[in-house]
């Protein structure tokens, strides 16, 4: 995902053309070059072991999720929604943090989250870059890079030779999990956004480097990766054309968390410029908005929800079914957590991303609405073949509403019609009427009643004619469809609407049914019969169930029942024809005999209602027998009463926290011989510094988290003022020290990622004194390098000047710490990026095992007096029972406006960076894994102040977000060491 997509979006709509009809042509089924035959395509669609597959998947990054075991909850969550498919990233900067030495080992591993894919059932798209954005550190591309010369994401020998070892690595693990090897892996992507390009000399440049996308697709052969490869352009611009599918981004809702009703127009049709620049291969979204970043001093992703919530949902993705998308994957589906220093500097920790499951893995109303649409494309197999045919602008006089006209290609009579307010930001409601194509003539609908449909502002509908729902034959419907399934020779048909909206459904038959109404007000239902169609108008209400006779079963219900429903098998193939109404979650339902088990979560008493083949005799949840009674209509419902306990959680500010100085430096007696010394005079950055030796913090390995500076001087004698260029990233800030007497900060603000700074020295320095100036900074991350040929992932972290007031010392020496060992780095479980350069991490106490006895008592509440920084700790037990999900967060409570900067480490893991000043992030969820919920946990904070008067945590609180019976079973802590000496730290 990229943050230019306003550029992308100005120049999509540039792009959009009026709609063209589409001669109809036969499938021309193609394949790739190197002969496998397991993932095809042709003009439409995509075919997956010869069957043709709308691909509608979600964006997950398994590098955002440290805990294996909780993979399969994500991805069972996608399943359930109807998806077949997620797409994932790899990121090269984690994996190769030292340059030829790969770290797929623990949580880094991708083979459980293949495994669970397929154990879910889901198809995967694998993306690994080598670049990928994500809003991640470098957007994916290794620090160690800030040292190979020259432009990267291009044909540069130099960059070359750095991404090809990762590719073939990386590619081999893919290669391996692909279909055709019995894995889940159907589509490869390299490189990500490739749409943008830099001259050697920096000039924008409109020609990509195909040279360099050359190379790539011939690693990824070298690899042994042999199904299609896609390509993700940031618009529709015809960039990187030789991968074997060409796909695209779309982000048509903005990123406006500040005005989130102000919704853009999206550009028309996707359709007429995907036509132009990939006519022989199906629509594909690679990325299409599921949600939104946020930066550092946001709006926070409960107000970004706002703009993409389930509304968003409802209009913007019906939107892209009337361009015919046939690939549509949702990014983000599932954000995680930016843990570890992850971040690029323009995001915080919680990579939420107001996506429909949120960082805590629990379900927003958006994921409901996805369900519904999925649902219903996963039963609609003419979409595929579908292409839009007409456009109708105002169809009534006056209405504000556009329909688009779909029609099959191949079948040659289904149609869809897509409704939606021609505006999107409207906020009125608007009536309509329209005209539309059945197997029996052109008709006006409605058709009974009232002459005009209402189509509120923020929603949009799918009118379906010559639908075949099994044997029956639907001419046409009004209401929504969100499945059927055959169950022992009865389609059972599942409609919603609005609550309060009339909507028809009409079925070609010659048999004389009678109009049944099981459930619900039989007046609300209304009917007319003719020889050939029975049609049917329904005010919907919360749920009206019609039986036709023996083989139709009609549900109506409104939106937020029909959210109840879920299909655990929405094969075509009726392998498991059931429907479960009932429960947060549906994750799994199969038959053992006449048993049929389900499993999910609840977080209420639930009754189930089960649409199943009279074959199931008995029916279990989560392995409990549930007990059930039989419906007027044959269905079978049984009340499951969930039991979410009560556990103790500690309340940490009452606690007992241990804490020492972690600013050593300062004291006069500090021996920083064992640092780097920072003595390059040469970096391969193309920024130069005007300083004597290069201070840079990735020029000596150093990528994350805090870094301190240390710079010893002989005085001339007079110096009065120190004055830096000193450079950080969004939001960050740093501390001046000369020798024990603190000269100031740079708080930050949420913009400047630099800052020139003077600071007055305590007094005159005498001559020949010796002195030294400690910079401590943050460092927010590694840039992203959105560009190709850019080299922005290089920006320094560090001094490019700096310079004294009164007179100039003579410089001994610089010396510079980040994390322990640089990209050597101490703790290979945990990764390069977990740990930064303070005293206390450098040291390993942030570790769970150490022996803090001999430390002394304060609670962070009671905080810092001054400015510096001070590591807390301190230990708490959970005893969490099995077989219920109760996600976690630490919470700060509301800010203070103070310029305090605290890091959380739980068990060793990096779970979040607050910023009390800046914001917004103030509650960091850590999933069950990282914390232990059965047994002891170590929570370790730094707290650093940037005040005068020192900084305190207002408030800290372990809070349980969510209570649900259910989860995803047994998960395992993740393997990382305890504390041990460490030998060589300083
Ligand atoms: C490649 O790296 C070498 C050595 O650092 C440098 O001299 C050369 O200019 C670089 N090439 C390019 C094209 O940037
Ligand atoms: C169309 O939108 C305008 C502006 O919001 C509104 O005034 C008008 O009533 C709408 N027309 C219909 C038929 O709903």
């Amino acid at each position: 995902m990229v943050a230019l997509s306003k550029i992308a979006l100005l120049a999509a709509a540039a792009h959009a053309a009026v709609i063209q009809r589409d001669a109809p042509a036969g499938p021309k089924i193609r394949q790739t070059g190197n002969g496998q035959n397991v993932v095809t395509w042709d003009q439409y669609s995509f075919y997956v072991n010869g069957g043709r597959v709308m691909i509608y998947s979600g964006e997950v990054h398994p590098f955002r999720n440290p805990v294996q075991d909780l993979h399969l909850d994500i991805l069972q969550k996608i399943k359930a929604l109807g998806f077949n498919a997620v797409s994932i990233y790899v990121h090269w900067g984690i994996v190769e943090y030292e340059r030829g030495k790969f770290n797929w080992d623990g949580v880094f591993d991708l083979q459980p989250f293949f495994d669970a894919a397929k154990a879910a059932g889901l198809w995967v798209i694998a993306r690994p870059g080598p670049y990928i954005n994500a809003e991640s550190a470098g957007g994916g591309l290794p620090g160690w890079g800030a040292r190979v010369e020259g432009q990267w994401r291009n044909s540069n020998p130099n960059y070359t030779a750095a991404w090809q070892a990762y590719i073939d690595s990386v590619g081999k693990i893919i290669a391996k999990n692909q279909i055709t090897k019995g894995g889940p892996v159907i589509l490869a992507q390299p490189e990500n956004e490739y749409s943008g390009f830099m001259e050697p000399d920096g000039s924008l440049n409109p020609n990509e480097d195909t040279e360099y996308e050359r190379l790539l697709l011939e690693a990824f052969d070298n690899a042994g990766i042999e199904v299609p490869t896609v390509c993700n352009d940031a618009w529709i611009g015809g960039h990187f054309t030789s991968v074997d599918v060409y796909g695209y981004d779309n982000y048509p809702a903005g990123f406006n968390c500040q005005d989130p009703l102000s919704w853009p127009d999206p550009p028309d049709y996707f359709y007429a410029s995907h036509k132009d620049v990939a006519p022989n291969t199906p629509n594909a979204i690679l990325e299409f908005q599921g949600g939104s970043f946020d930066s550092w001093g946001g709006y926070g992703f409960e107000q970004c929800y706002k703009l993409i919530g389930p509304e968003m949902v409802r209009v913007y993705n019906k939107n892209t079914y009337a361009s015919a998308t046939h690939l549509l994957n949702i990014y983000m589906i599932y954000g995680g957590t930016n843990w570890g220093h992850l971040s690029n500097p323009g995001g915080y920790s919680s990579y939420d991303y107001a996506a429909a499951i949120a960082e805590d893995r629990t379900l927003r109303e958006k994921y409901y609405e996805l369900k519904l649409q999925a649902n219903f494309l996963a039963v609609s197999p003419a979409y595929l073949t579908s292409a839009p045919v007409d456009v109708q602008r105002f169809p009534t006089a006056g209405s504000n509403i556009t329909i688009t006209e779909l029609l099959d290609q191949v079948g040659g009579t289904q149609r869809f019609y897509i409704v939606r307010q021609t505006k999107p930001a409207e906020t009125t409601d608007s009536a309509f009427s329209v005209d539309i194509e059945t197997s029996i003539g052109k008709k006006t609908v409605p058709q009974l009643g009232s002459a005009q449909y209402v189509l509120p502002a923020h929603d949009s509908k799918i009118i379906v004619t010559d639908y075949p729902a099994g044997d029956v034959h639907v001419l046409y419907s009004t209401l929504e469809i969100m499945t059927w399934k055959v169950i022992d020779g009865r389609t059972v048909i599942l409609l919603y609407a609005n609550t309060g909206e009339s909507g028809e459904i009409a079925i070609r038959t010659g048999t004389a049914y009678k109009v049944d109404v099981r459930r619900g007000k039989a007046s609300t239902v209304t009917s007319k019969r003719t020889s050939m169609v029975l049609t049917l108008q329904v005010v919907v209400g919360h749920e009206t169930v019609v039986a036709l006779g023996e083989d139709i079963l009609l549900y109506v219900v409104d939106r937020v029942n029909a959210y109840n429903f879920w299909v655990p098998d929405v094969n075509l193939k009726q392998e498991l024809p059931v429907i479960i109404k009932g429960g947060y979650l549906l994750r799994t339902a199969a038959f053992s005999g006449n048993t049929l088990s389900l499993t999910g979560d609840t977080n209420r008493t639930t009754v189930f209602e089960i649409i199943a083949p009279k074959k199931a005799q008995a029916y279990t949840w989560n392995g409990a027998r549930l007990d059930t009674s039989l419906t007027r209509h044959g269905t079978q419902e049984g009340r499951y009463r969930t039991r979410t306990p009560r556990v103790d959680i500690p309340d940490l500010a009452r606690l007992k926290w241990k804490y020492i100085d972690s600013l050593p430096e300062v004291s006069g007696s500090y021996d920083d011989s064992k640092w780097v010394t920072a003595d390059h005079t040469y970096t391969h950055n193309k920024i130069k510094p005007t300083t004597p030796v290069i201070l840079y913090a990735s020029d000596y390995g150093f990528h994350s988290g805090n870094i301190l500076w240390r710079g010893h001087f002989t005085a001339a004698g007079g110096e009065t003022t120190f004055n830096l260029t000193i450079q950080g990233g969004n939001a960050f800030a740093y501390s001046v020290w000369d020798g024990d007497e603190y000269l100031g900060s740079f708080r930050g603000a949420p913009a400047p990622s630099a800052h020139n700074g003077s600071y007055m020295l305590a007094g005159p320095w005498k001559p020949g004194s010796s002195h030294v100036i400690t910079i401590l900074q943050d460092h927010m991350g590694l840039e992203q390098n959105w560009f190709g040929g850019e080299e922005n992932f290089k920006s320094f972290r560090g001094l490019s000047d700096y310079s004294f007031g009164g007179a100039t010392p003579m410089l001994k020496h610089w010396k510079v710490t980040g994390n322990l060992g640089g990209e050597k780095f101490a703790d290979w479980a945990r990764g390069g990026y977990n740990e930064g350069g303070l005293y206390a991490v450098r040291k390993g106490f942030h570790l769970p095992g150490l022996d803090d006895s001999k430390w002394d008592s304060k609670s962070p509440l009671k905080g810092i007096n001054g400015p510096g920084i001070e590591f807390y700790r301190t230990t708490f037990t959970l005893n969490v029972p099995n077989g219920v999900d109760y996600p976690m967060s630490i919470d700060f409570g509301s800010r203070t406006n103070k310029s305090l900067r605290v890091e959380i480490y739980v068990n060793g893991w990096q779970f979040g960076k607050y910023t009390d000043d800046i914001g917004p992030q103030t509650s960091f969820p850590v999933p069950q894994g990282i914390l232990n919920y059965k047994g002891e946990n170590t929570l370790a904070l730094s707290l650093w102040s940037l005040e005068e008067g020192g900084a305190a945590l207002a408030t800290i609180d372990l809070v349980v977000r969510s209570e649900v019976e259910g989860g995803v079973g047994s998960v395992r802590n993740s393997p990382g060491p305890s504390y041990t000496a460490r030998a060589g730290s300083y």
